[in-house]
């Protein structure tokens, strides 16, 4: 039998005790090492897995030889950091969603573990939902035609961060599902926001993504609402999806529904001839968690030495449309061209194939 992946969770907040508790339940590895900075947080989540050792300090992680693998789940400014002194260290690396605070540290974590032959993965979760893949292979199959318009939502009585706003806390789920479902990386960016509550820090946002050929995508992101929101609509020319995260199970309905500009219309009753409402219907789809799922792909990347489905390049493009954004903001809305065309920076999202890295289980637990 091989040998299990040691992995060490960074990071036992809000978020990082889930990736302890699958990565604790999966058959291939082991839960080697939790780390926190505080000691509360440390005593509370070591309890629950005894075996695994706790330590306050990341050297204590990257200095022991026996762990393969970290998963870092701390605030976003220390990402960059942490994932380059573990690369550096040897370690294949999971970093949470978005990759690092500026591009520039997301092109240079990816060059670095391309260079070490590690893995690098970043968190984008809902690409490892059943629903989007769903979605992805019902878009693919051309049932809703050629896709016109996303718009995606994310709102809820949000738990405050003060270094980041709520589109670096919450729209980069939607833009990778986004990214995801469309194939390609959009052009320009709009976005306007309030400071409702901190002074100093957005609650709101609504982000347009501007794609080729006039696609269009439309991300409201919000702290502040009384209602838990996770819905991601899909407009095409021949039907609608909607994909409703809040619900417990049916969270995917397809819609026979669309609307076309007649040639020539008189009236405005004729114009109404060119709505057509069908049946909705809904797929079934077997439930899964998608944390789960990740952190498997994590771990089977490790061994089988393949590229992730969300690799370095993948955290690159949702970090520069957050960039777009914040430049769009700071600039009341005005519409900001994505940093590095198709040609320079954007990797096109078909050009991201699983490769073969030179490591492979044969490796783990003999890193130098
Ligand atoms: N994929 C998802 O669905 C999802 C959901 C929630 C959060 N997240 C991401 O997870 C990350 C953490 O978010 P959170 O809400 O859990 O934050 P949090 O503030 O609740 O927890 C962060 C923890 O990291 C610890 N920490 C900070 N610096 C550290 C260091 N240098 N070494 C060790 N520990 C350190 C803190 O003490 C804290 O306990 C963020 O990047 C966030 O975007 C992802």
């Amino acid at each position: 039998m091989s040998k299990k992946i040691k992995v060490a969770v960074i990071g036992l907040g809000y978020w990082g005790p889930n990736i302890a508790r699958n990565i604790h339940s999966l058959d291939n590895c082991e839960l080697a090492t939790v780390c926190d900075l505080e000691k509360d947080r440390l005593d509370q989540v070591s309890q629950q897995y005894p075996k695994a050792k706790a330590c306050s300090n990341v050297e204590s992680v990257l200095y022991d030889r026996e762990i393969d693998a970290v998963a870092i789940a701390t605030p976003l400014h220390s990402h960059f950091p942490l994932a380059m002194a573990s690369l550096e260290a040897g370690k294949h690396v999971l970093v949470e969603k978005p990759l690092a605070a500026t591009s520039e540290q997301c092109v240079e974590l990816t060059q670095t573990a391309a260079k070490r032959g590690l893995i690098l993965m970043v968190g984008h979760t809902f690409l490892y939902s059943p629903e989007v893949s769903k979605l992805k292979e019902i878009i693919d199959s051309g049932d809703l035609g050629t896709i016109r318009y996303i718009n995606s939502r994310r709102l809820n009585l949000g738990l405050f961060h003060n270094d980041i706003n709520v589109a670096w806390d919450l729209a980069p789920h939607d833009i990778s599902i986004i990214l995801h479902l469309l194939g390609e990386a959009p052009v320009s960016v709009h976005c306007s926001g309030a400071k409702h509550v901190v002074h100093e820090v957005e609650d709101v946002t609504t982000m347009s993504l501007n794609f080729p050929g006039r696609k269009t995508a439309i991300i409201t992101s919000s702290w502040i609402d009384p209602r838990k929101v996770r819905e991601t609509t899909i407009v095409g020319s021949k039907g609608m999806a909607v994909f409703d995260d809040v619900e417990l199970r049916e969270k995917i309905r397809i819609f026979d529904a669309r609307v076309e500009r007649p040639p020539h219309y008189d009236t405005f009753a004729e114009f109404h001839y060119a709505y057509h409402h069908g049946d909705v219907r809904i797929p079934f789809v077997k439930p899964a968690e998608p944390l789960r799922n990740e952190c498997q792909h994590f771990l089977d990347c490790i061994i089988r030495g393949i590229s992730p489905r969300t690799p370095g390049e993948a955290g690159t493009q949702v970090v520069k449309v957050l960039e777009a954004a914040t430049e769009s903001l700071n600039l009341n809305g005005v519409e900001v061209r994505l940093k590095g065309n198709r040609s320079a920076g954007l990797t096109p999202l078909s050009a991201m194939r699983p490769y073969h890295h030179s490591n492979s289980l044969l490796k783990v637990g003999n890193l130098d």
